[in-house]
C-alpha cells in the first residue's frame, strides 16, 4: 500500500527509532511495513526510504535504484531490505554526494559521505547479513541509516552554499555532478 510520506517538521523524523525484535520479522506487521515501504518508494521514485518516512519509528529501511528519474546518474541497486542496520566506515576518505530526500521536498545539497562501508543487519527473512557497499551506493545507505537515527541530510551539510532547488540542480549542477559521480565510481566502485 502506498502510504503518505512524512515531511521535515514531523517529530517522527527526529526519533531514534526502535529496533525490531528478530522474532517479529516474519510477522504480518513487519512484512506489511516492508511491502508498504516498497510501494511508497517506487511510487515516489525514491532511491531508498526508511520506516519513519511513512510514520513508523522502527529501524527498517530499503534501498532500490532502477532507472530512477530523480537520480538518473545513480548506479543501479537491486531491492534491498535492511532491518536493525549498523554501518561501519572502512576508510577515512569522504566524498560529496548531492542529496535530496522524499521528506524534504524541493531541496538538495552536498553532503559528505564515506565511500566504503560495511552494512550489517537482518534481511527480509530475518537472516543476519554483513556486506560492503561503495561509492554513491554507500552514500545512499548512509542517508537511509541516518533516518532511523532521526538525522536528516541538512544536519550533515557543510557547504551550505550548495543548497539548491531541484530545478536549479538540473539547470546548473547536474552535468558537473555526473562527472564527479563517474570519478567516484571509478575510484571506489558503485
Ligand atoms: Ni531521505
Amino acid at each position: 500500500m502506498i502510504r503518505p510520506i512524512t515531511h521535515i517538521g514531523n517529530p517522527v523524523l527526529r526519533q531514534v527509532c526502535d529496533a525490531v525484535d528478530p522474532g517479529d520479522v516474519a510477522s504480518p506487521v513487519i512484512q506489511g511495513l516492508i511491502n508498504d515501504l516498497v510501494d511508497t518508494k517506487r511510487h515516489a521514485n525514491g532511491a531508498g526510504i526508511a520506516a519513519p518516512q511513512i510514520g513508523v519509528a522502527l529501524r527498517v529501511f530499503i534501498v532500490e535504484v532502477h532507472n530512477n528519474p530523480r537520480y538518473p546518474y545513480k548506479p543501479e541497486v537491486p531491492l534491498d531490505v535492511v532491518i536493525n542496520p549498523e554501518i561501519t566506515f572502512l576508510t577515512d576518505d569522504r566524498y560529496e554526494n548531492f542529496e535530496g530526500c522524499l521528506s524534504i521536498p524541493g531541496l538538495r545539497a552536498r553532503v559528505p559521505r564515506c565511500p566504503h562501508i560495511r552494512v550489517t543487519g537482518l534481511s527480509r527473512d530475518g537472516a543476519p547479513f554483513s556486506k560492503e557497499e561503495r561509492g554513491i551506493t554507500a552514500g545512499t545507505y548512509q542517508h537511509e541509516f541516518d533516518h532511523v537515527n532521526g538525522v536528516l541530510f541538512p544536519d550533515r551539510v557543510q557547504d551550505t552554499s550548495s543548497y539548491c532547488t531541484w530545478e536549479e540542480f538540473h539547470a546548473r549542477y547536474e552535468e558537473g555532478f555526473r562527472d564527479e559521480v563517474a570519478s567516484i565510481v571509478g575510484r571506489w566502485g558503485a
